[in-house]
């Protein structure tokens, strides 16, 4: 079987991406330094233990392997940590994608899939996104994840790997089949921490800002099962090894929810009361993202297939009781 080397596979989208795999037919073989992933949820095909900023052990894992194609989740993703500390982000997510990207080139690996972001959009001028709208980061995890398209494109043009960036909107939900699912700690997601609220890990879920114009004046943001997400990454790279070209392509479902609409879904799936209290607005929080489908449909194999709200809630709420209650 061919393999693929996937960065950040022991975290929540990259462990999903590796189950996609397994299931296609490839060989996942995860590198990642349990940063905030975990060990158990690497279960798919072989582990590597390492830091992307090692070259060294990065290109042994790649000599070992020969992965035909990397994917590349190995990321720093909280926004307020990115805030505070800009450049342990840039260590992560701009000097790690360099060697990443080097190590590929040095030892003849031609394809890329990568974890972008709609943080790349910052505050669109106009919704739903298309992959064409200004790219104008607000915050340095944004800028990170643009620094990493850029030289993935700059790599590509020159050396001749290609390349999908594929950018999530919120990744929600777990595998359907129970086997894994986000464990971030600390969890800074929406739905993961409303239904921590619900099942009294935490005291209250806090909402930022009650006075948006949006229908009910939170937040209003596009939710896509994870399982989708790593389906849409394996027909990212099978449609790379079929000749296709280096893309960018948002990953969303086409539609938004607000906060107080999703709370409303996590009370009606656990049959609990979510405690709120509202704060402030976040600085670079803006109103609505809600990502315009239509390339990844057309390019990646249709629509999401698990599209619904309640299912993403109902199965991150399975998993949470498994794991954490
Ligand atoms: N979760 C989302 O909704 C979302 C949205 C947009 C983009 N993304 C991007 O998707 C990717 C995966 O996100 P996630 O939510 O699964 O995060 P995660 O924290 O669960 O996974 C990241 C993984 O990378 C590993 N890692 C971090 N630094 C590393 C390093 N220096 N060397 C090796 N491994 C390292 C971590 O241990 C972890 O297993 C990230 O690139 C993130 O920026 C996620």
């Amino acid at each position: 079987m061919d393999s693929v080397l996937v960065t950040g596979g022991a975290g929540y989208v990259g462990s999903h991406a590796c189950k996609a795999l397994a299931v296609a037919g490839w060989t996942p073989v995860v590198y990642d330094n349990l940063d905030t992933g975990h060990r158990d949820l690497a279960r798919y095909g072989p582990f590597e233990p390492g830091d992307i900023g090692d070259r060294e052990r990065l290109e042994a894992a790649i000599r070992r392997h020969r992965p035909l194609a990397v994917m590349h989740f190995a990321a720093r993703s909280l926004i307020g940590s990115a805030v505070a500390d800009p450049l342990a982000t840039y260590r992560t997510n701009v000097a790690g994608t360099l060697t990443v990207l080097e190590a590929m080139r040095r030892l003849g690996v031609g394809m890329l899939v990568y974890s972008s972001s709609c943080a790349v959009y910052g505050h669109p001028a106009t919704v739903p996104i298309t992959e064409d709208a200004p790219l104008q980061p607000v915050n340095p995890y944004g800028w990170s994840k643009l620094a990493g398209e850029r030289m993935i494109a700059d790599a590509g043009a020159a050396y001749g790997p290609t390349w999908t960036a594929l950018r999530y909107f919120n990744a929600a939900g777990a595998d359907p089949e129970g086997e894994i699912g986000e464990d971030h700690r600390p969890e800074s997601h929406l739905i993961p921490r409303a239904l921590m609220a619900a099942a009294s890990l935490i005291d209250c879920l806090e909402v930022y800002g009650g006075d948006y114009a949006t229908p009910d004046g939170t937040c209003v943001r596009d939710y896509v099962h994870v399982s989708d997400l790593a389906r849409w990454h394996v027909a990212a790279l099978e449609r790379l090894r079929n000749g296709g070209g280096s893309v960018a392509v948002n990953l969303g479902s086409g539609r938004g929810w607000s906060v107080r609409e999703v709370v409303g879904a996590v009370e009606a799936v656990t049959g609990r009361t979510v405690p709120l209290v509202t704060l402030p607005r976040r600085p670079g929080d803006p109103p609505v993202l809600v990502a315009d489908p239509a390339r990844a449909a057309a390019l990646l194999g249709g629509p999401a297939r698990l599209p619904g709200l309640d299912r993403m809630i109902d199965t991150a709420w399975r998993w949470l009781q498994r794991r954490r209650v």
